[in-house]
């Protein structure tokens, strides 16, 4: 019987990818599927596997993304009885090392041009992504990649950057190379360079960002805490306008390291606030910073928010809550302000104490549209889940992580969970009075169909299962529960 194509397409559509995988046998429409999924991202990483795949895939329109992340080229072995090595032992004179390091050069120009080739002959790129792992590169190799650009940019949605300074340089004229650019990453490592010349070096990149505004949907900026000097107030004060920007992204290291003043990140937002429907502010560890910030400079994310910003077109904010210990008033007044417009909220990092979500709730429990929340609890108690079925009741989906389950609240005793010698047994009898304490419940006015928990990251017995149970047990609309992936 011949079965048209696109309903094996249909039927594949609700096959997970680990089984399509093993289809591709089957037929012919499998083995397209499965070819498909396999080259639409490549990474590129080494020499050999990558000549060999761009080899393979030459002229392939299933490559939609590609990813390099430039290797160091080295000086071929010398083989054990060759005329150089001999040479080299009979003249021990420099001859040797000049030899090698013009055979490097030429073994760097025959690899770049190897792959900026492979890379220019796939027809269906959509996203290009050149990364770097900060430790020693040849910048012949990344304007070798950059030099891509021109030749590929047409056809590229989606930018994904992360060069040394070196190379900013050559941004600017590769801008006009990309007429339907909307997503752009970048990742700025300024390693040990001083103000002064990462000041020079951004002025490419800002000059980039600029040119490329105009068609920018969504624009992400991240930093490395091994940047030392880097200061982002001057990026910002020069980044122009963009029609387009829905989504903007920032990830830096928690302590403000790479943001003295927020001023400009606020100005930035404001000039957006017509377009912009989402904001991430992310961070990561402190920076590697010779001498101590302002003091201030900590509270950037809750400062971005302060003094309540007109953001008309938001919908969606995700927020590092940093630094850890403060009081968390002043961010949930900000968030206050945004309360009626708010879809989605993504509070991350700092674990929640039931009081602290009272007062969150307060704050967001009129918000007519939040329909997603995601947020970092100190415990999971039958309190938390009554609080936020009573606070939230049209929430639709709701990211729990926490890592521990406790049956009360104020009765529970944390170092009694805690404690090294009662561990399993106390861990476990808390899980079942939660469980038991859940089962009598009934939120039929909770809307939530999606709950997502981590698994017990201590490992001694799995709760998934019986937290399914009771849940589903007590949350009528509940259609899907599943596992987080934690990331304490
Ligand atoms: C829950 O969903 C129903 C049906 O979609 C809707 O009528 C109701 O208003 C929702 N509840 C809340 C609190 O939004």
């Amino acid at each position: 019987m011949d079965i048209p194509s696109d309903i094996w397409r249909c039927i594949a559509g609700f096959l997970p990818v680990a089984c399509i995988f093993t289809l591709y046998s089957v037929n012919r429409t499998f083995l397209e599927i499965y070819l498909e999924k396999k080259y639409k991202a490549v990474d590129l990483a080494a020499y050999k596997s990558a000549k060999a795949l761009l080899k393979h895939l030459k002229d392939s329109s299933y490559v939609h993304s590609v990813r390099v992340q430039p290797w160091v080229v080295i000086a071929k072995e010398p083989k054990a009885c060759s005329w150089k090595l001999l040479n080299a032992c009979v003249f021990p004179t420099h001859a040797f090392e000049e030899n090698t390091e013009a055979e490097i050069l030429k073994r760097l120009r025959k690899q770049t041009q190897r792959i900026a080739d492979g890379i220019k002959k796939l027809p269906a790129l959509q996203k290009y992504h050149i990364d770097w792992d900060e430790g020693p590169f040849q910048p012949e190799f990344y304007s070798a990649l950059l030099d891509v650009i021109p030749a590929i940019g047409r056809g590229l949605s989606t930018l994904c950057l992360k060069v040394p300074l070196q190379n900013m340089d050559s941004l600017p004229c590769l801008a006009t190379h990309l007429p339907k650019l909307e997503n752009l990453m970048l990742t700025i490592h300024t390693d040990a360079f001083i103000a002064s010349e990462i000041c020079q070096k951004i002025v490419g990149l800002v000059v980039f960002v600029n040119s490329g505004i105009r068609t920018l949907r969504s624009l992400s900026i991240s930093t490395t805490p091994t940047s030392m000097y880097l200061d982002l107030g001057p990026f910002f004060d020069h980044l122009g306008r963009g029609k387009r920007l829905t989504s903007f992204t920032l990830c830096i290291p928690f302590d403000g390291g790479h943001l003295a003043d927020p001023g400009p990140l606020r100005r930035f937002l404001m000039n957006h606030r017509a377009t912009l429907r989402s904001i991430t502010l992310g961070t990561m560890r402190a920076a590697a910073h010779p001498a101590p910030g302002a003091s201030t400079a900590k509270f950037w994310i809750r400062d971005t928010f302060k003094n309540h910003p007109s953001l008309p077109a938001l919908e969606q904010v995700s927020l590092s809550l940093r630094p850890l210990r403060t009081d968390l008033s002043p961010l949930v007044q900000g968030l206050a302000s945004l309360r009626s417009q708010l879809r989605v909220l993504k509070l991350s990092e700092r674990p929640l104490e039931c009081a602290e979500l009272v007062r969150l709730l307060g704050v967001l429990g009129d918000a007519p549209l939040l329909r997603v929340l995601s947020l970092r609890i100190r415990w999971l108690s039958p309190e938390v889940v009554d609080l936020l079925a009573v606070g939230l009741p049209a929430l639709s989906a709701l990211d729990l992580h926490f890592t521990e389950v406790v049956h009360q609240e104020s009765a529970s005793d944390v170092a009694s969970v805690r404690s090294e010698d009662s561990y399993g047994l106390s861990r476990q009898s808390e899980l079942m009075l939660f469980c038991q304490a859940l089962q009598g419940k009934r939120y039929a006015h909770w809307n939530l169909t999606r709950l997502a928990v981590p698994e017990n990251p201590h490992g001694q017995m799995r709760w998934l299962d019986a937290m399914e149970r009771v849940f589903v047990g007590c949350i009528p609309g509940l259609t899907s529960f599943g596992e987080l992936v934690s990331t304490v």
